[in-house]
């Protein structure tokens, strides 16, 4: 199944622009999409959760700043190396002002946000006397941070979902958050969800504070499209991948933290580079100050500075416009699938979390059924996108307790598919397992340079699937 832009592409086009004016306050990025994403051509990209698009310009940025210089390891004293340094310290400088962090907050550099969880997982002071509250819709690299909990004895509790809409059920959280006589308290959530794409509201950063919580809040799929002032929000850490907001390099993503939280952490090696001294006779070691004691081995320092460019690239197009642009285009996308009907009016589509623009950002996640009520499997849907080169992405995207949710999973058809498992299980024989109930949907995301005909080609490529 090959689709194209359909011969009403115009007419459609026309009375998009006229639902959404707003839409061409935007057309700076049509232009750079032109100029900077010319390779996109015929690609349908709907996977910015993803990873984000990196635009020509970013590269070619990066790759004169490395022609012209001489760079070589940081911290020494020689002229490559205290070049490097230099751009080192800028970027990081960089990161805290585009995230308004001010000087309560560090950044760390790390090989992605799984990164920058792991450095909190395992260096948080769990024991038996801690809690670990997290929310049902996390990643998979949250939810890991339990196995460091639960060997150490602290207590592990999820905050459930609500259906339909996938937000987090507050007064649950509320009555959570008061109720723990814990002493060392973590929480964790995402800002936005990377299954349902619904915003969960950030003031619960400041109320558990409050409440003597130290607040993990994972940004990764926010901060592609959403400003984040964390002298507003107060998180004790944020986390986030940076090719996620623009593409390129991958292998980088930072811990931000509040100084004050960081000097709870108690890391459970050295490494090169954490260290202020090491001794092998002496058998000891001092942790270097700050940032530094979290940054193991050589840093990926030629990259680095490319994080500053990617920066400014999305500084220079505008946060405000690519939300206008995508809420646009969500809004659009939203009403267009709830409508396609099958021929007997059953619905083709079951969006997960919210139908309507309010609270939630432009992460798409749905089931496609036949007329018969019966789930098209999302291994198929995905096999017919990639023929019409439409890149999206299905599964459970590593975030399953909003799949178990969204899906009407329960805990006890999951225990015992657990309990019997003979080898190791995957998703598919999950869906086996539980009675061949669903247990994967189809993500489309959009982002950076997501266009009208993106959406459009995508409702095309659906209506496909009608009978
Ligand atoms: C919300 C969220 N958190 C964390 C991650 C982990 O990011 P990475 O795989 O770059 O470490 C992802 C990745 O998709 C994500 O969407």
């Amino acid at each position: 199944m090959k689709t194209s832009i359909s011969p009403n592409f115009e007419n459609a086009l026309a009375d998009f622009i006229q639902r959404y004016p707003e839409y061409q306050t935007t057309n700076k990025i049509d232009e750079l999409r032109k100029s900077d994403y010319s390779r996109l051509a015929e690609h349908v990209y709907l996977d910015y959760t993803g990873g984000g698009l990196y635009g020509d310009c970013q590269l070619k940025q990066h790759h004169q700043l490395l022609r012209d210089g001489v760079f070589g390891n940081p911290h020494s004293s020689n002229p490559s190396s205290s070049a490097m340094t230099k751009l080192v310290d800028e970027t990081r400088e960089f990161v805290l002002d585009y995230f308004n962090a001010g000087d309560d907050y560090t950044v760390i550099f790390t090989p992605n946000a799984s990164g920058a969880l792991k450095l909190i997982g395992e260096s948080y002071p769990f024991n038996d006397d801690s809690h670990y509250l997290l929310a049902f819709d996390n990643h998979n690299s949250v939810l890991g941070i339990r196995e460091f909990a639960r060997a150490k004895s602290a207590q592990i509790e999820y905050v459930p979902l609500e259906l339909p809409n996938l937000n987090l059920n507050y007064s649950y959280l509320e009555n959570a958050l008061k109720s723990s006589d814990k002493t060392n308290k973590l929480f964790s959530y995402p800002a936005q969800s990377n299954f349902s794409g619904v915003k969960h509201e950030l003031s619960w950063v400041k109320k558990a504070t409050k409440l003597g919580w130290d607040v993990l809040l994972d940004v990764a799929a926010y901060v592609p499209t959403n400003p984040l002032d964390l002298k507003e929000i107060q998180p004790s850490f944020a986390v986030m991948s940076f090719y996620k907001i623009f593409g390129y390099p991958t292998g980088l993503g930072a811990l931000i933290a509040k100084k004050e939280a960081l000097a709870k952490l108690k890391r459970p090696w050295f490494a090169g580079g954490t260290i202020s001294l090491a001794s092998v006779q002496g058998d000891s070691h001092f942790l270097d100050e700050g940032c530094a004691a979290f940054e193991d081995g050589t840093i990926n320092y030629l990259n680095i500075p490319a994080i500053k460019i990617g920066l400014e690239h999305i500084q220079s197009i505008g946060l405000d416009n690519i939300k206008v642009r995508l809420n646009a285009l969500t809004d659009y996308l939203l009403k267009s699938l709830l409508e396609l009907k099958h021929s007997n009016q059953e619905p083709l589509l079951k969006i997960y979390g919210p139908e309507t623009i309010e609270n939630r950002g432009s992460t798409v996640t749905l089931n496609f059924y036949d007329a018969n009520k019966n789930l098209i499997n999302h291994h198929i849907i995905e096999q017919e996108a990639n023929k019409a080169m439409i890149s999206l992405r299905t599964g459970c995207f590593c975030n399953p307790g909003t799949g178990e949710s969204a899906f009407g999973i329960t805990q006890q058809e999951l225990t015992s598919c657990f309990a019997e498992a003979e080898t190791r299980l995957t998703i598919d024989d999950l869906q086996l397992c539980i009675d061949g109930k669903n247990s994967g949907a189809v993500r489309i995301s959009l982002g950076l340079v997501s266009n009208f005909s993106d959406v459009e080609q995508f409702i095309e490529f659906a209506k496909g699937f009608l009978s």
